[in-house]
């Protein structure tokens, strides 16, 4: 059984902020998600996570992903573990990981759990030239691990120690759940440390180890927004880079931020400003263009995206969207379609090779193939209580300027004259016109130009 424990109940002072400290976003995704998200690569049983501090906000985020302890207050690594030890698997090892730790890969952790399968205590250590205020790894003559001294109990030698603790470790659960209850919070800082736990298991002749970690980056922690940026710098930098390997352009990757959840194809390209957030997946030959902002959405082949924004929404092969458009509440746009200069869609199904182009609202609405919007066409969809559905058929040819007032059905062949408030069906084949007929008043044009 391969569990995890995820710390997560500080409160991050340093990011002056109200919102949980791993709540605070990287590409678009809180950092606690990217702890889970590498966690759910290697396929762990059971995902621990010890909340206090806005632990109910982080319960919201993360429901039904993660199990969850609470620690009330923060007595220390070693007393938020306790926190969590009930719900250990008896047998197997657990992964220890913090929650303001985000940039610790999959890879690392499945290395943890097979190191420790000799071991009953593996420690993940790192070389820094400057170890700041880490807590220090002492080794015996034979270079042995022996025990971690917290910066704030370290003698004058220890603080020259270079290898420090990451606080990433891998436990035999059976060990861990013995020995955790001799912890004690006799140090300078009343705590219980996780970290007395190596010293603990030598003296009772017990296998642990301390392996250091091949990219010292994995390992930085957040404390305040300094360390927040250059977290997602590091991140963005190694997304952009995996996906330039799998066959996408970058203009430049600086400008184009891409969450770990985004999925691309071949020969996509991306220029820079674009913003990909969320569960996304964009097909072959698609290019999206600055200023775009796609969210959960899915997105078809050799489709172009301009300065727009997608949201919850799948769009088919060979679609122009944009500029300036706007697709959002499980909006689906159909092949070949044309979607642009300033066009809302909401809740609507959209056909095959339709056309859209202008100033246009379509909210709760499905719509057939080879349908014609004019310019300014709006599905007048709500009576301020409850949302209406308008269905168009195909080839049906909305003149510029019609309002369709929902409930409504527009036939198949079906054409409204520009200008129309449509409030009854229209059946197949027939034209609806509702506008007053035009009067023209002979000669009293000029004689109003000439009064000004
Ligand atoms: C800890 C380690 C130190 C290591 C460093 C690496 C201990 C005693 N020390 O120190 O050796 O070099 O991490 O970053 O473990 N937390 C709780 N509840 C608590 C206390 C902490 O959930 O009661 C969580 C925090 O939210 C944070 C993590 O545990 O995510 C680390 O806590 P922190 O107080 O920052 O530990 P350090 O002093 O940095
Ligand atoms: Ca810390």
């Amino acid at each position: 059984m391969r569990n995890a424990i995820v710390l997560a109940a500080g409160k991050g002072t340093r990011m002056k902020s109200t919102l949980p400290k791993v709540m605070h976003k990287i590409l678009g995704q809180p950092m606690i998600g990217h702890v889970i998200t590498h966690l759910k690569e290697v396929n762990t049983d059971k995902n621990i996570m010890v909340v206090g501090h806005g632990a109910e906000m982080i319960q919201e985020y993360l429901k039904d992903q993660v199990s969850f302890a609470l620690q009330l207050e923060q007595k220390g690594t070693g007393h938020a573990v306790m926190q969590a030890i009930d719900q250990l698997d008896p047998n197997g090892d657990t992964v220890l990981l913090y929650g303001d730790c985000p940039c610790v890969q999959s890879e690392t952790i499945e290395w943890l759990f097979e190191s420790n399968k000799d071991f009953d205590l593996t420690v993940l250590t790192a070389f820094f030239f400057d170890p700041a205020k880490y807590g220090r790894i002492v080794r015996d003559k034979k270079q042995r691990v022996k025990k971690i001294v917290e910066f704030k109990d370290c003698s004058k030698s220890e603080l020259n120690i270079k290898e420090i603790n990451t606080g990433i470790y891998c436990f035999k659960n059976e060990k861990l759940i013995k020995h955790i209850k001799e912890l004690n919070d006799n140090n300078a800082q009343n705590e219980y440390y996780i970290t007395d736990l190596v010293e603990i298991f030598i003296n009772n002749e017990l296998k642990v180890q301390a392996i250091s970690v091949k990219d010292n980056d994995e390992v930085m922690g957040i404390n305040d927004r300094q360390d927040l940026l250059n977290a997602q710098r590091w991140i963005q930098k190694r997304i952009n880079n995996a996906w330039i390997d799998q066959g996408v352009t970058f203009i430049n990757p600086l400008g184009t931020y891409i969450s770990l959840e985004t999925t691309f194809e071949e020969d996509v390209v991306l220029y820079p400003n674009i913003y990909l957030e969320g569960k996304n997946h964009i097909k072959r030959g698609t290019t999206i263009l600055p200023g775009s902002f796609i969210i959960n959405s899915t997105i078809g082949e050799n489709v172009k995206v301009d300065s727009s924004r997608i949201t919850d929404s799948i769009v088919g092969n060979n679609v122009n969207i944009g500029p300036y458009s706007h697709l959002r509440g499980h909006t689906e746009i159909g092949d070949g379609t044309r979607i642009g200069n300033f066009v809302e869609m909401k809740n609507a199904k959209i056909g095959k090779n339709t056309r859209c182009a202008h100033l246009t609202y379509v909210g709760d609405a499905e719509v057939g193939e080879d349908v014609n919007f004019g310019c300014g066409v709006v599905t007048v969809n709500y009576d301020g209580k409850n949302k209406f559905l308008t269905k168009i058929g195909d080839h049906a040819f909305i003149g510029s300027n019609v309002n369709m007032i929902a409930p409504v059905t527009i036939g198949t062949n079906a054409v409204l004259a520009a200008g129309s408030t449509i409030d009854h069906d229209v059946p197949d084949n027939d034209m609806g016109i509702a506008r007053e007929r035009q009067v023209n008043k002979p000669g009293l044009g000029l004689k109003y130009i000439q009064k000004k």
